[in-house]
């Protein structure tokens, strides 16, 4: 039987010289590189291990079963030589092998930090949010604190409290939404839609004495037909600075200021006279036209200026309401001057957006610009 022959049959030695032996061993020897050259995963270097190191199965067993018992006393030792030289052979093949597999699986899991990673879609800050939170950044700088309160009021805190009484004209200019089914309620504690941000002014001042540096921001909603400048819900940012010997002077720097923060330093303001029910006196602001700088373009219908906010001195008759909960408000100590200004407004003019809807249009396209 040949010395070559691999498989389970294992070949008879054809001697005991040493040149017998050493033929036989390296037959057995090129078997194991055969059969170690094709060892490609962890599964096939453990059936490797088993062909040949097998404690029952093994053919290292079976060559030592066949070869060794039955040899005469003096070719025992020439056997036993070789056979652990082989059996050194294989735990060597064994071992090279088993690293190489782990190293080809940890080949296989290897990741390249270098490939551009998976770009996670960030979103966009809307251009409102965006706004108001400029505007209360510039006045958070000037020490007020950020309020809010609720967008359904009842008509005491929306109107009657700010010195709207029932029945006053003034009430005609906020188109108001009504919530159903109120009628049998007394008119004071109706619901409706806040016209304004302003009934926040009462809340602050019924819940903290003075003094007071506060701006509102919120969305308010009035009964109109949607249009290029209108839309039935949208935003103010209310203001409320309450504290002894406030002055008008006080309201115009700090007024003037914010519009500079917001606009650029070289925007100039200007306070006409106006009314509104919850101060006295009460003024419109204008600003120097920031696209033209004063000069006169489309923006501002050449006419230099452009009207952003209402403001005034807190009247005497609101801090006469706030008292009947804060006694502290008492208009012979305190005084303070309140605005307020229309969020949608300044950011249509600082992005430049022609269609007050787009800030409501939810469309990815129009958004996505403010990235
Ligand atoms: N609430 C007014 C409006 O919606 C805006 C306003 C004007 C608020 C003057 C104020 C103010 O606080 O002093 O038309």
């Amino acid at each position: 039987m040949s010395q070559h022959e691999t498989g389970d049959q294992i070949p008879s030695l054809s001697g005991y010289s040493e040149a017998e032996l050493d033929q036989a061993f390296a037959g057995v020897l090129r078997e194991v590189e055969t059969s170690a050259a094709a060892l490609a995963d962890s599964d096939a270097v453990e059936a490797f291990r088993l062909q040949w190191l097998g404690r029952k199965q093994g053919r290292l067993k079976a060559i030592s079963d066949a070869w060794l018992a039955p040899a005469p006393v003096e070719a025992k030792k020439l056997i036993g030589q070789r056979f652990n030289v082989l059996k050194s052979a294989i735990e060597e093949r064994l071992e090279r092998a088993g690293k190489a597999t782990h190293t080809n699986a940890l080949e296989a899991e290897r990741i390249d930090i270098t490939l551009p990673g998976t770009q996670p879609r960030v979103g966009a800050e809307h251009p409102l949010i965006k706004t108001q939170n400029e505007l209360l950044a510039i006045f958070a700088r000037m020490g007020y604190s950020v309020g809010v309160g609720p967008e359904v009021e009842t008509d005491y805190y929306n109107f009657e409290s700010l010195n709207f009484p029932p029945g006053h004209p003034a009430r005609d200019t906020q188109d108001t939404l009504v919530v159903a089914n109120q009628d049998r309620k007394p008119l004071r504690d109706r619901l409706l839609m806040r016209t304004h941000t302003s009934p926040v002014q009462i809340h602050t001042m019924e819940t903290q004495a003075p003094p007071v540096r506060i701006v509102i921001p919120g969305k308010v909603h009035r009964n109109d037909a949607a249009d290029a400048t209108h839309s039935p819900i949208f935003h103010q940012l209310e203001g409320l600075c309450v504290d002894t010997n406030i002055t008008f002077a006080d309201l115009k720097g700090t007024l003037d200021h914010a519009m500079k923060e917001l606009f650029g330093s070289s925007v100039k303001t200007r306070f006409f006279p106006s009314f509104f029910p919850f101060t006295e006196p009460s003024a419109d602001v204008q600003i120097s036209c920031p696209f033209c700088g004063g000069k006169g373009c489309r923006k501002c219908k050449h006419s230099g200026w452009i009207e952003l906010l209402g403001c005034g001195m807190v009247d005497p008759a609101v801090f006469g309401f706030v008292q009947q909960k804060q006694p502290a408000y008492d208009p012979k100590k305190i005084s303070g001057f309140a605005f307020g200004m229309g969020i949608d407004r300044i950011a249509m003019m600082k992005y430049g957006i022609s269609d007050i809807g787009l800030l409501y249009s939810g469309d990815l396209r129009f958004l996505e610009q403010f990235g």
